[in-house]
Formats: structure tokens, sequence, C-alpha cells
């Protein structure tokens, strides 16, 4: 897909959190061996070294695979943020990121719109390619706007049948912002038991995982998804040919009683 930068996203992405050391390099590994091309870390995941030397060691040109990273809480601020995106360069071992996200916005610091300014100087210095936000509200892309005259081109956010963000969606829509689904499957094992999914599933000889991840594509959204078995990484990629009807697709959405998000509030997350 083309971002609003004109540069080419993958929409189904290799998520890495919370693997570390060895097991996070051996996923990477494998995760692009069965044909990933976008890879999502962060800085607060503590494996950017381990990612970074397992997209060093595939044999594929660096330009084929979209490394994605993140700038943790307590690196907000203008200096603070150049410095830390300068050190996730670093411990990827590459000439450059091409997706930078602010982590989340923590609005109680107040200080994303000057990290967001140091984001937008990297990438006119070339350090990064694309720049944008995640866990951003509509509240803090407008304040994003209004204060810097940019706007992120994506804003990565918790996104699942359990959990759909409605209003920052709207927003994205409105600002020509695209969404990637963050914990895409809800990241427990319940969605994989819910009956109605089952049964769609089977319908259409899929696992619920590809069902769930189809329904996200089809609502515009990109994915970054996460699993540590070969098999397991290969079937969530192999979602393009699987077609649902309309009603499949609503009842997807409506499959699951929504249950609020899994991770933190954005207005209130302290992820430093
Ligand atoms: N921006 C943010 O604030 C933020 C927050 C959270 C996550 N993320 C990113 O989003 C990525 C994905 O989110 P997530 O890892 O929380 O959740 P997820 O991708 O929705 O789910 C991952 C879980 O589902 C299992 N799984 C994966 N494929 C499966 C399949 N086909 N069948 C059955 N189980 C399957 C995995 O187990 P196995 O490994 O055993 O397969 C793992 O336990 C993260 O890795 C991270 O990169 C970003």
């Amino acid at each position: 897909m083309r971002l609003a930068d004109a540069a080419a996203m993958p929409v189904v992405g290799f998520g890495t959190y919370p693997l570390r050391g060895a097991e996070a390099e051996a996923a990477v590994a494998s995760a692009l061996d069965v044909g990933y091309r976008l890879v999502d870390t962060a800085t607060r995941y503590g494996n950017e070294i381990e990612v970074g030397r397992a997209v060093r060691a595939t044999g594929l040109p660096r330009d084929e695979i979209f490394v994605v990273s993140k700038l943790r809480g307590r690196d907000h601020g203008y200096e603070a943020a150049r410095r830390a995106a300068y050190l996730s360069v670093e411990r990827l071992g590459l000439d450059r990121i091409d997706l930078y996200l602010i982590h989340w916005p923590l609005p109680m610091r107040g200080a994303y719109v000057e990290a967001w300014r140091a984001l937008i100087d990297l990438r006119e210095e070339g350090v990064l390619g694309s720049i944008g936000v995640s866990n951003f509200l509509p509240e803090h892309l407008d304040r994003l706007r209004a204060e810097s005259g940019e706007l992120p081109v994506v804003n990565q956010v918790e996104a699942h049948p359990g959990f759909v963000p409605g209003l920052v969606e709207a927003a994205h829509r409105r600002l020509g912002i695209q969404t990637v689904a963050w914990s895409p499957l809800g990241r427990s094992g319940r969605v994989h038991e819910e009956p109605r999914l089952r049964e769609i599933a089977d319908r259409h000889g899929a696992t619920v995982a590809q069902v769930v991840l189809r329904w996200h594509l089809r609502q515009g959204r990109a994915v970054v998804v996460k699993s540590a078995d070969r098999r397991r990484q290969s079937a969530n990629l192999r979602i393009f040919d699987l077609e649902l009807t309309t009603r499949e697709y609503a009842e997807v959405g409506a499959s699951v009683d929504p249950r609020g998000r899994i991770g933190g509030d954005p207005e209130t997350f302290e992820e430093l």
C-alpha cells in the first residue's frame, strides 16, 4: 500500500513483541524467510539489536525490507528524540529506519510535539524514511497538525474484533492517515475459540487467524501480527486469496463481545 508520503508499505507485517534475544532473532529470520517484508520493533521491546541482525543476515536487498521502530516515552522532547532515533538506527545496524513512530503520546508530559519536530528533521536528513505515531487519539493528531503543519502517515493502534477504534479511524479517514492494527488477533487464544469465527473459517478451509487478518485488510487496515511459530507465521501471511462474503465480513466485526482494550488507554498510559 502507498502511504500519504508515497512510501510503499507492506500491509501485513511481523510483530516482534515480546520476543527477546536469540528467540527474537530466530523468529525474525524465519518470518523473513516465509515471506514477511515488514518487521515491527520498538526501543521499548529491547530487541532492536537482534531484529537488525536478522534483517542484515538475510540475502534480501535492504530496500525490500520495511523496518519499523518506535520512540520511547522517556525520549520525548526535541534533543532526546534525535538522540534516541540515532541510537535505534545504531542498534539496528542499518542505514536508516523505514518508519519511525512515537510509541505513545503521553499527553500528561506534553512533549510529543517536540519529539515530532525532531522526527520531521530526521526524515529531512534521511535518517528516517517515513514518520508516524502510535496510540494517538484524534486530539493528539490535530495538535500535531496545528503546531507542526505535518501529519503522521501512520497511526499504529490497538484493533481486533473485540476492540475497534472507531473514532480514531474516522479521524484517520479525515486526515489521510493509514491505520496499522496492533494485537490484530487480540493477543490471547480466545479469538481462535470464538464459535462464529470458527464457522466462517471452516467454511473457507481457513484458520480463524486468517479470517480475522483478512477482515482487517478489508476494513482498510494494515496489520502487525506476531507468532514465534514458523507454521503460524506462514499461515498468517497467506490471506490474500481468502475472500469472505460481505455478510461474513460484517459477522467478523460482530463476532466477539466488545471487551475493550487489552492495552493501555492512550490518554493516561505512561509508557516510559
Ligand atoms: N504500538 C504499540 O503500542 C503496540 C502494542 C502491542 C503490540 N504491538 C505490536 O503488534 C504486534 C502484534 O501484537 P501482539 O503480539 O500483542 O498480538 P497478536 O499478534 O494479536 O497475537 C499474538 C499471539 O497470538 C498467537 N498467534 C499468532 N498467530 C496465531 C495463529 N495463526 N493461531 C493461533 N495463535 C496465533 C501468538 O502465539 P505464537 O507466538 O505461539 O504463535 C501470540 O501469542 C506486536 O508483536 C508488536 O510488534 C504494538
